[in-house]
């Protein structure tokens, strides 16, 4: 799906996207939006007056001793800035031995077509350097390092400790040791010298990132002039229909699987609330060319459960 470079509406966005229907081919090549840099953004989008506190949100925090800290959202729960990050810490140290498993039956495999797609995208090659930061168990590493046949550099970057050594043991069981390193970082600090990176992917990470904006800047900072940046994120269901049967799926079965699965259900019942917390596609879009990444444009798959948006450093 396109937009014209006049069209500077993002609400045109959602209503030419609610004409879809659900179509499979967007799996790989979903609905495309370009979004210019210099584009005008009209923040009127009835999502925004609540959603947008996933990123920082500015105002004291009464709760917190610390005056400059902000309140973001864990969740549907507001919670300090200053806190969320041990709280994801927890969910993802809780769940680490079960993270792959719960993908697969959450998602009945598709989590591997829509990684598939940032694949297809980012078109890794070799003797190029790529971070895939909040990699969890490496999945998004391990592609990049099988396609270009082990001959691209990946750092593979976590905030969790448990994920980063889950990944490892994949890696080394399918030997592959060479060229690829495991970090453990901050996406909002992360310890990579300004324009070396060739590539940046960002897998189903940047909901759980307490400033958004500022990760997407370290992003922009560690890209190469040239780089890309691709980020694969849940976001907001443009058909109607479907939006409100993955509603009922997600808040009834998700958190259920958690349970039974992981032994965890309220991890999962912060990944679905997390979810709708984080910004719409074009909202999201708006934040990445703040951050001064360019030529952003963004790719529904599966009618827009699932966003990949793209952006050059230039
Ligand atoms: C839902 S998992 C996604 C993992 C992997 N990219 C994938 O697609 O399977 C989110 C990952 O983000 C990591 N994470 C959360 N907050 C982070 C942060 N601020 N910086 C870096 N990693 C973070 C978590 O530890 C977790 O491994």
């Amino acid at each position: 799906m396109h937009l014209n470079p006049g069209q500077n509406s993002p609400l045109q966005y959602p209503a030419k996207a609610a004409a879809c229907y659900f179509d499979f081919r967007e799996l790989r090549h979903g609905a495309r939006t370009i979004l210019h840099h210099d584009q005008t953004i009209r923040h009127d989008s009835p999502r925004r007056a609540w959603s947008g506190i996933v990123r920082t949100m500015t105002g004291p925090d009464h709760t917190h001793n610390d005056p400059a800290d902000t309140i973001t959202h864990f969740g549907f729960r507001v919670v300090p800035a200053s806190e969320k990050g041990g709280l994801v810490s927890d969910i993802f140290h809780s769940v680490a031995g079960r993270y792959d498993l719960m993908n697969d039956l959450m998602s009945g495999g598709l989590h591997r077509l829509w990684k598939g797609a940032v694949i297809d995208w980012l078109r890794p090659r070799p003797d190029r350097h790529y971070i895939d930061v909040a990699c969890g168990t490496g999945d998004i590493a391990l592609r990049i390092m099988a396609t270009t046949e082990g001959w691209a550099r990946v750092t593979a970057c976590d905030s969790s400790p448990e994920m980063l050594t889950l990944g490892q043991g994949r890696a080394i069981d399918r030997g592959v040791v060479k060229r690829l390193h495991w970090l453990c970082s901050d996406a909002e600090t992360l310890p990579i010298a300004n324009n070396s990176v060739d590539g940046y992917t960002i897998a189903f990470g940047l909901r759980n990132v307490t400033r958004i904006d500022r990760a997407l800047v370290e992003a922009r900072r560690v890209l190469k002039p040239g780089g890309q940046f691709l980020c694969l994120e849940f976001s907001q269901v443009a058909v109607p229909l479907l939006g409100y049967l993955y509603d009922r799926y997600s808040f009834a079965a998700i958190p259920w699987l958690g349970h039974i699965v992981a032994g965890d259900r309220a991890a999962y019942q912060y990944l679905v609330e997390s979810i709708r917390q984080f910004p719409p596609q074009h909202e999201l879009g708006e934040m990445i060319a703040a951050a001064g990444l360019r030529r952003v444009s963004i790719h529904n798959l599966m009618g827009g459960i699932v966003a990949l948006h793209s952006a050059w450093k230039i």
